[in-house]
């Protein structure tokens, strides 16, 4: 097994998704902010799974600069097969479009949009090289252009997960839609309990987090889709 890197890997989801990845036998590379929180994080997936590598890389995705320096660090301890990108921040609660400020706008997109677009850049070209790899990327009902919850409100938030819907979209075109071996997919994990979700939301970490693991292991052949938008392992309209 290769190396999967997990980004917001310290808590929540993407804790959640490397413990998958993790029981799937992948080397981890996890990334988040607070190196305290991240060593923790790593000790506890190193006791419930001895056999495999893991390796942490603090750093402050605001931080285009920082974010490729761990790039490089990252690449150099094996051959990236897996970019699960699962950090995030929300906005503000009174962050509508006319009330946020620059510094709200700016540290929301720095974090949700530009840090994928450095971690992706980054990151998957060697997936490409190998025609062998998987991007899934934690996007959000709120990015939706569709469906319920598209009324207004957290704009930086919404329209920061409209964009890496985007990015997902073109991404996978750019990459043949999986005819080349590698697949690019953007998940909705629902209300979950996490810090970001709150205690009362009605899922758990680790069913917020099924659908992201399954695109990472799942099999791929003739007929199935990536490039797409998925939400309890089915498509949902953008
Ligand atoms: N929970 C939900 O209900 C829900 C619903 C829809 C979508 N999502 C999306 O799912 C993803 C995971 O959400 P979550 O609920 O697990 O969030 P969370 O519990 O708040 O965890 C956020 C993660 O992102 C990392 N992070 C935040 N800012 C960072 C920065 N500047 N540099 C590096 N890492 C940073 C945090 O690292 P530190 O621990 O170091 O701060 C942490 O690991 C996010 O993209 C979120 O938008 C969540």
């Amino acid at each position: 097994m290769g190396l999967a890197v997990v980004s917001g890997a310290s808590r929540g989801l993407g804790f959640e998704s490397a413990r998958g990845l993790g029981a799937a036998g992948f080397d981890l590379a996890l990334v988040a902010k607070d190196a305290d929180r991240l060593q923790e994080a790593a000790a506890k997936l190193g006791n419930e799974f001895p056999n495999i590598a893991i390796k942490t890389f603090p750093v402050d995705l605001a931080d285009s600069e920082a974010t490729r320096t761990v790039i490089a660090q990252i690449q150099s301890v094996g051959t990236v097969e897996i970019l699960m990108l699962a950090h995030g921040v929300m906005s503000e609660k009174m962050s509508k479009t006319l009330k946020t400020t620059d510094a709200e706008w700016r540290r929301v997109l720095a974090i949700n949009l530009d840090a994928v677009f450095t971690l992706v850049n980054g990151l998957a070209p060697v997936m490409v090289e190998n025609r062998n790899g998987r991007v899934i990327i934690y996007s959000a009902c709120l990015g939706r252009m569709s469906g319920p919850g598209n009324t207004g409100g957290l704009a930086p938030y919404r329209i920061s997960k409209a964009g890496v819907n985007a990015l997902v979209r073109n991404l996978a075109h750019e990459t043949g839609l999986g005819s080349r071996g590698v697949l690019v997919d953007a998940i909705c994990p629902n209300h979950s309990r996490t810090d970001m979700g709150g205690p009362d939301a009605p899922r758990s970490a680790a069913e917020g987090a099924a659908t992201a693991i399954w695109l990472a292991t799942r099999e791929f052949g003739a007929g199935d889709v990536t490039g797409a938008l998925w939400e309890d392992k089915a498509v949902i309209d953008w």
